[in-house]
């Protein structure tokens, strides 16, 4: 919208609502204070009909994911105008959106702002890594850059919140939405998720540029059993407080202003309906304050599910849950009220709700100005900017995760003569992965593109897609006329994300043939796998010196993929989640217990393996190489304080014995051998990304609280007793142990944090 159609709107709309006295601060510049916006929501929970209530519940779906704004009719308008209707997602543009929200603001009774929102995942317009990728970065500050990145595009569009980030812990890689996590591991989990909040949201949800952020799907999503997404979840409490709760205890610590509750069933309970889940644990023992969305059609769904046996019994479930706000079902807005005419204990529920919706639009100051978010001028500015596209190619960098590097094979010689093989060197749709947002393939940068200007024979072979295979002479062809094969292989971008299960995690399509073509050759190869999850590859890769897994990095893959190849850059991604053998071997985690009866590889029988299959992942979580070599040393565990300010400092030098500079990702893990109770092997409990210059060395510094080994046993409890420390370069990698002697025994209160939520301070010399 140009500047003065937008400021006479919004002047319209001012007049409108400021004579109306509903708004007293609404041409203040500066954000109301919290007790204005809990007045001004009072007032307009009194003026409001219950219509106009439930209008508020009800978000609708303003176009689909392919095609934004594509059902803002004439019928969607009256809605809106009507006051019925309280949120759009799936909508984008600082024009057509200030267009809506003026409908909203200037012909409703009452001139509520809309909230537009969006799944502004892993970019908006510059695509950054997917978040399994940026995850491997272990870099949750280049998260947080790229996650401010992309609310600074969203917002000059006229987004207000996204449905992001996803903080489901995944364990099992069948499951198709590992892309969208952070992985396995709940502390990396925690960490990532908070990177993303505060890069979303800064610390000041006031600003123009900020996205209200979305922590989903609460509480158990990612334990699906099978990995087959929405199946139920049924796991010990245990597992759910320690393992998959974590993250979203983080999420809350650093602000997050919205949460959605998961589509599937948590021990028998859909989370939709789940007020054990919702009301009890997130609102009353956490004390969270913000506004809970229900997923797609989720409330609908707990007929589905059994859970309820009519629409009308869904609502009120969901209701009584804690669910503010029904995402796209309309069971709300069509059901509700018959529940509140049976059921009048509900009515005081629907205020809550409206209460918080109403609290979000006023934190994002849209009451002192409705169209305070998009700028159609700025949005042509700002929107895949070269300052943007710098942070992509940053982010990109970090996620690469050198797996295998025999012989050095790794960096290219610059005047190799290359056999670029694989559909998926050339496929831009696949670098922007899933949740794409307004990205654009034809702004990607493929491998073979960034290539050009060498020297590259470039052959397709096979896709992962197509069955065909005719394309495999010519690839034979070119590795033969090569010194080095670049064999791109992996996963379409469609084959991971929401409802892309899949059954055998191998080689999709006939790539297993190419790879066999290839090998056959005798030329040397170096793998390069493009993928939403880990793949089941020992066979595969068998023989291949080199293998760098490299996600779907985004808008700046071919460059940042091709900096990592010729050495411009050390490679110093980890692997978040680990790389299992097989199929057969998932659900796989590196922090499980040891088992009477641990995994012997001298033993086939009687020990905790498959006697088919070697012991362990492929490649373990936390792995990943580099081209230059580190050494661990002086380790010091040294207690400080008592009491309640117990703490201990466990500090390890790092020192980089190559003649290149780089990065390198220095995990500490903990072992809490707890009397009475099996505890994992290893519990991830802080990690640093550090910049090492050749010969340089630096000295980090973890501190440690007695929190941090808590045990969730129907309650935080934390044991004395003696835990072990452990320094290294990836859960197999430990090269420095140590012991502390925990002394005290006390229980965790509700409020506190605890075990893999906890942040842990770290600090580098
Ligand atoms: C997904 C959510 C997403 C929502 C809106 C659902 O299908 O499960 O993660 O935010 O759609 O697009």
């Amino acid at each position: 919208m140009n500047p003065v159609i937008k400021r006479r709107a919004f002047l319209a709309a001012s007049a409108l609502l400021a004579a109306s006295t509903r708004f007293p601060a609404l041409a203040a510049s500066k954000v109301a204070a919290s007790e204005e916006h809990e007045q001004r929501v009072r007032d307009l929970i009194a003026q409001m009909s219950l219509a106009e209530k439930l209008g508020q519940m009800t978000q609708l779906a303003g176009g689909r994911q392919k095609a934004l704004n594509s059902r803002i009719d004439d019928a969607a308008l009256d809605r809106v105008r009507q006051g019925r209707v309280g949120s759009y997602l799936h909508v984008a543009g600082a024009e057509p959106l200030a267009r809506l929200q003026c409908i909203a603001v200037e012909e409703s009774r009452l001139g509520i702002p809309l909230l537009f929102a969006m799944d502004v995942v892993h970019g908006y317009r510059t695509i950054m890594p997917v978040p399994l990728g940026m995850a491997a970065s272990f870099d949750p500050e280049m998260a947080r850059r790229a996650a401010r990145v992309a609310a600074v595009e969203a917002s000059v569009s006229g987004l207000h919140w996204t449905f992001a980030p996803m903080i489901d812990i995944a364990r099992d890689a069948r499951w198709g939405r590992v892309v969208e996590g952070a992985g396995e591991d709940p502390y990396l989990g925690s960490r990532m998720a908070e990177a993303q909040i505060l890069g979303f949201q800064t610390d000041d949800l006031a600003s123009k540029d900020v996205l209200l952020a979305c922590a989903k799907h609460f509480g158990a999503y990612g334990a699906a059993d099978g990995g087959r997404d929405y199946d139920r979840a049924d796991i010990s409490n245990e597992t759910l407080h320690e393992v998959y709760l974590p993250p979203f205890q983080a999420a809350i610590a650093a602000g997050v202003g919205s949460f959605m509750t998961a589509f599937n069933e948590l021990n028998g309970v859909p989370t939709t309906g789940n007020a054990d889940l919702v009301r009890s644990l997130l609102r009353d023992q956490w004390g969270y304050q913000g506004l809970v969305v229900s997923d797609w059609n989720a409330i609908l769904e707990l007929v589905a599910h059994g859970a309820a046996s009519d629409p009308v019994e869904a609502a009120a479930l969901a209701l009584r849950a804690g669910v503010d706000m029904d995402m796209t079902s309309e069971t709300y807005a069509d059901h509700l009220e018959k529940a509140l005419a049976a059921d009048h204990t509900l009515l005081p529920l629907v205020d809550e709700a409206v209460s918080r919706i109403l609290h979000a639009k006023a934190r994002l100051g849209l009451f002192d100005d409705p169209f305070r978010f998009g700028d159609a001028e700025r949005e042509k500015l700002v929107l895949g900017s070269q300052e943007h596209r710098a942070v992509a190619r940053e982010a990109a960098t970090c996620s690469i995760v050198l797996l295998r590097n025999e012989g050095n094979a790794l960096p290219l010689r610059s005047d190799a003569r290359i056999a670029l093989v694989g559909a998926l060197a050339d496929d831009a749709s696949s670098t922007i992965g899933s949740w794409r947002a307004r990205g654009q393939m034809d702004e990607s940068i493929t491998l073979r593109a960034a290539l050009e200007s060498r020297t590259v024979t470039y052959a397709p072979g096979v896709s992962p897609r197509d069955p065909g295979t005719s394309g495999i002479a010519a690839a034979v062809e070119a590795a033969r006329n090569a010194d080095v094969v670049l064999l791109v292989m992996g996963e379409d971008f469609d084959h991971s994300g929401e409802a892309r299960s899949r059954s055998d995690i191998g080689l999709p399509g006939p790539q297993k043939r190419l790879v066999d073509a290839i090998r056959a050759t005798g030329k040397p190869i170096v793998a390069i796998l493009m993928n939403g999850r880990p793949l089941a590859l020992e066979e595969v890769l068998d023989g291949i010196p080199a293998v760098l897994e490299t996600w779907f990095l985004g808008n700046e893959s071919g460059p940042a993929i091709a900096d990592v190849l010729f050495g411009e850059v050390s490679p110093a991604g980890r692997l978040p989640m680990g790389m299992p053998r097989s199929t057969g071997q998932v659900p796989q985690y590196y922090a499980h217990p040891p088992t009477g009866r641990p995994a012997n590889p001298d033993l086939s029988k009687d020990s905790a393996r498959y006697h088919d299959a070697a012991i362990g992942p492929l490649f373990p979580f936390g792995h990943g190489l580099s081209y230059a070599e580190f050494r661990y040393s002086d380790l010091s565990v040294v207690p400080q304080g008592k009491g309640g300010s117990l703490a201990w400092k466990i500090a390890a030098t790092v020192t980089n014995t190559s003649a290149r500079d780089a990065d390198e990702v220095v995990q500490l893990y903990i072992r809490a051998p707890v009397a009475g109770l099996a505890r994992p092997v290893k519990e991830l409990r802080g990690f640093a990304r550090l910049a090492i210059r050749s010969g340089g060395a630096r000295r980090v510094t973890f501190t440690l609280d007695p929190e941090h080994f808590a045990v969730w046993r129907g309650g935080w409890q934390i044991l004395p007793g003696s835990v072990e420390i452990m320094v290294g370069a990836s859960s197999e990698d430990i090269r420095l142990r140590g012991r502390l002697e925990n002394p005290e025994a006390r229980e965790v209160g509700p409020g506190e944090i605890a075990g893999a939520a906890r942040l842990t301070t770290v600090t580098v010399a």
